[in-house]
């Protein structure tokens, strides 16, 4: 069984029509494929739920050197390295690092008094650590750039609303996060896994991690393994005194049961910090209650909408990868 008591075949399926449709043909076709494949269903039921995800077997059989293109070769590859294949699943997780996530995160970062000492919860490689070191345009407009010049990573945003944009970028002290399993971007093994997880044809968002990562390299942030609520307040306690802590939380507490991401809600609420978050809109009470107050819409409208909150209270509906933000009306 997939998601949802879903049989994989389903699973797959779903992902080929859902998620990849129209995004990549590439990992539309093998998703079609492994759909309609007894063989790969069986090999595929063997794995843990999680490590069925479409994009995690994608990823991993192209890190090792599947053929990217049509489905029976890759099939034929699949099948015959699935040793590899299992071994390679079973030890990595979704950890799709997007820059493009700091021009959501902008707006909220903005309304916080700095200097900012900035702590990621599920940070990947850190590269939403740098929201004053890319530059910006939003709506197509004269560009922000951090305060020595343009950034060699320009992030374009589209907006609705009174998006509050800054006339400065914020001023970041301290750059720190915690994941189950961070990558560092001075090793080239970690590179290559964080560019293998973009998409095939997704080139634009490929050349925009490449430079984030050159950027990250220059200033590496101080990255800690852990798990998002239990490593958090022995980080918390090496932040400057003398700077705003800000938690950022942003496409990562999906990954997290319900009764652990309530600890995590409780854990940074007893930090003296600040939480932005860019997540989807169920996943917290607060932030759904208060988009429903705000527009009206019901909870099952709002399935499937990502928002941008501070302290839990909703600012925007965002874009997940961060290129839209639709600044909410205050009630
Ligand atoms: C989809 S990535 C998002 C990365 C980054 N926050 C961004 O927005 O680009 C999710 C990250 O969360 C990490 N993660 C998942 N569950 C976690 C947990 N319980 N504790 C710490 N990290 C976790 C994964 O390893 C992965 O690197």
């Amino acid at each position: 069984m997939g998601e949802n008591d879903e049989t994989t075949a389903e699973w797959y399926l779903r992902f080929a029509r859902g998620e990849a449709h129209g995004r990549s043909e590439i990992y539309e076709r093998w998703a079609l494929g492994v759909a309609a494949e007894p063989r790969l269903i069986a090999l595929l039921d063997e794995l843990p739920a999680q490590k069925r995800h479409p994009p995690l077997l994608f990823a991993v059989t192209r890190l090792l050197g599947a053929p990217d293109g049509a489905y029976e070769p890759w099939r034929d590859w699949t099948i015959a390295h699935w040793p590899e294949v299992r071994a390679e699943a079973l030890v990595r997780l979704t950890q799709t690092n997007e820059p493009l996530r700091c021009a959501a995160l902008l707006p909220a970062l903005a309304l916080i008094p700095g200097p900012l000492a900035l702590l990621e919860v599920g940070v990947a490689a850190g590269l939403c650590l740098y929201p004053d070191r890319y530059s910006y345009s939003y709506d197509g407009g004269a560009p922000l750039h951090p305060a020595d010049g343009p950034s060699a990573l320009l992030l374009e945003c589209s907006t609705s609303g009174e998006v509050p944009l800054p006339a400065a970028l914020p001023e970041v002290v301290w750059r720190a996060g915690i994941d189950l399993a961070p990558l560092d971007v001075a090793d080239p093994a970690d590179d290559r896994w964080l560019e293998t997880l973009i998409w095939p044809e997704q080139a634009a968002r490929l050349e925009r991690v490449r430079a984030a990562i050159a950027i990250a390299r220059a200033d590496p942030p101080l990255l800690i393994e852990g798990d998002v609520t239990d490593a958090l307040p022995a980080l918390a306690a090496q932040a400057p005194a003398d700077a705003t802590l800000v938690v950022i939380s942003s496409g990562v507490l999906v990954y997290v049961a319900r009764p652990g991401r309530e600890r995590f809600v409780s854990a940074v609420h007893a930090l003296d910090a600040r939480w932005v978050s860019l997540e989807a809109a169920g996943l917290f009470p607060t932030v759904v209650d208060g988009i429903g107050r705000a527009t009206g819409l019901t909870h099952e409208e709002l399935r499937g909408r990502f928002a941008l909150a501070l302290d839990g209270d909703p600012l925007a509906f965002v874009a997940p990868h961060g290129d839209r933000v639709d600044w909410l009306a205050r009630p």
